[in-house]
């Protein structure tokens, strides 16, 4: 399989033109029929896209998050006079010194965008990580005496480095996941007694014959999107595919369509198609059968917030795979950075669930219909086979 990673395009980035400062993002929105890239120097608007899904997946919002921060810091540093920003953009007559009372207005607008950007989706920890990076950063500065515009620069800094340790730290989550899907083909190639032989994982789930598991590959199942476009490139849980196709050991990715808003059936089998993985799209309601025919080696998903407890908050629908695998005695893998796990929430039961717009399920109302669309669930622990992080896996009962 040829991998062509260069296919895919930067989720989030930040660029300054003219020395005006921008986040671009990718529309998702619009994908698969469009890739349309969007930029944008007005923080709310990176507030809006984060409510509106056109960026979304954890990790990705919280680098939004923490670049809406910086973005704001320009805005309210050239507001509050600051002299060194406002040269940069030629408008010298209104150059004030930035004194003392500036400073801490600055501080404050500051505070409260960092608020009002935390809370544009409740469920990824990612958010309200990325934006307490910025918040950290801004802090640092002030105590070192930058001033407004110089602390804006020190956060456009931080978000530039966030993007790029997202890369690093998913392809580390990717070398340890494929690694754990090596030793998985080994496994299954053993319980198969030699390559060629029935593919028998025991239970009442039925026979696939073929090759062996390390020649033929794995066959995969994911939900929802936990890829490139989740993150600033090359995802989570497909950054787990992408290294172990990188080894030869994927056959094929089968994508639930990941119903309300189908960010599986839109971004997923997009994805990977231009990557190049074999991918085959499916309707929620068929992961059972699939795995009752013995099409699925193992499920790969990603997390918006690990607690404590290892359980995991994930797409609406994660619950129920990770349920049918246990029955099917297939592994249930969550590939996640370290910043999704959130040590402050104690079990899956504390983490907040979001609910989104009931039109999104049912776009015109029925008199006497109530509606439910909770984005979320929780996958107790005890149903995941591996939490697997950039620094392997992680365990919640030695930490
Ligand atoms: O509502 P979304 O599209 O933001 O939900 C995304 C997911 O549930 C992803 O699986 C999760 O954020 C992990 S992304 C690496």
């Amino acid at each position: 399989m040829l991998l062509n990673l260069e296919n895919l395009p930067r989720t989030i980035w930040v660029e300054k033109s003219g020395g005006v400062p921008a986040v671009g993002f990718v529309d998702q929105r619009l994908l698969p029929g469009e890739l349309i890239l969007v930029r944008t120097s007005d923080w709310r608007e990176v507030v809006d896209a984060v409510k509106t899904l056109a960026v979304r997946g954890a990790p990705a919002i919280g680098v939004a998050g923490a670049a809406a921060v910086m973005l704001a810091a320009y805005e309210y540093a050239v507001a509050e006079g600051d002299a060194r920003l406002a040269a940069q953009r030629d408008c010298e007559e209104s150059i004030v010194s930035a004194g003392e009372s500036d400073r801490a207005t600055f501080d404050d607008r500051l505070e409260e965008a960092a608020r009002v950007i935390a809370e544009a989706r409740p469920t990824a920890v990612n958010l309200s990580w990325g934006v307490r990076r910025a918040q950290e950063a801004a802090r640092a500065a002030r105590a070192a005496g930058k001033t407004a515009a110089e602390t804006a620069e020190a956060l456009y800094e931080l978000a530039e480095a966030l993007i790029a340790e997202d890369e690093a730290v998913n392809r580390r989550i990717g070398a340890h996941g494929a690694a754990l899907l090596r030793e998985l083909a080994d496994k299954l190639d053993m319980e198969r007694g030699a390559p060629g032989a029935s593919h028998d994982r025991g239970g009442d789930a039925p026979l696939r014959s073929g090759a062996s598991a390390r020649q033929q590959g794995l066959n995969i199942l994911t939900h929802c999107n936990a890829g490139s476009l989740a993150t600033a490139f090359y995802g989570t849980a497909l950054g787990v595919v992408y290294a172990a196709a990188q080894e030869g050991i994927i056959n094929r990715v089968f994508a639930d369509e990941t119903r309300p808003v189908n960010q599986g059936a839109r971004l997923t089998v997009w994805e990977l198609a231009r990557a190049g993985v074999p991918v085959t799209l499916q309707c929620d309601d068929m992961a059972a059968s699939l795995m009752a025919e013995g099409q699925v080696d193992a499920i790969i998903v990603g997390a918006d917030r690990i607690a404590a407890s290892g359980d995991a908050a994930n797409k609406v629908g994660t619950l129920g795979l990770a349920i049918m695998a246990r029955y099917f005695r297939i592994p249930f893998y969550v590939a996640a950075p370290k910043s999704t796990i959130d040590c402050t929430t104690k079990s899956g039961a504390d983490i907040p669930i979001e609910e989104r717009d009931h039109a999104e399920v049912l776009a015109e109302p029925i008199l006497g219909v109530a509606v439910r669309n909770p984005a979320f669930d929780v996958t107790p622990y005890e149903l995941i086979t591996a939490i697997v992080t950039e620094d392997g896996v992680w365990n919640p009962l030695e930490s």
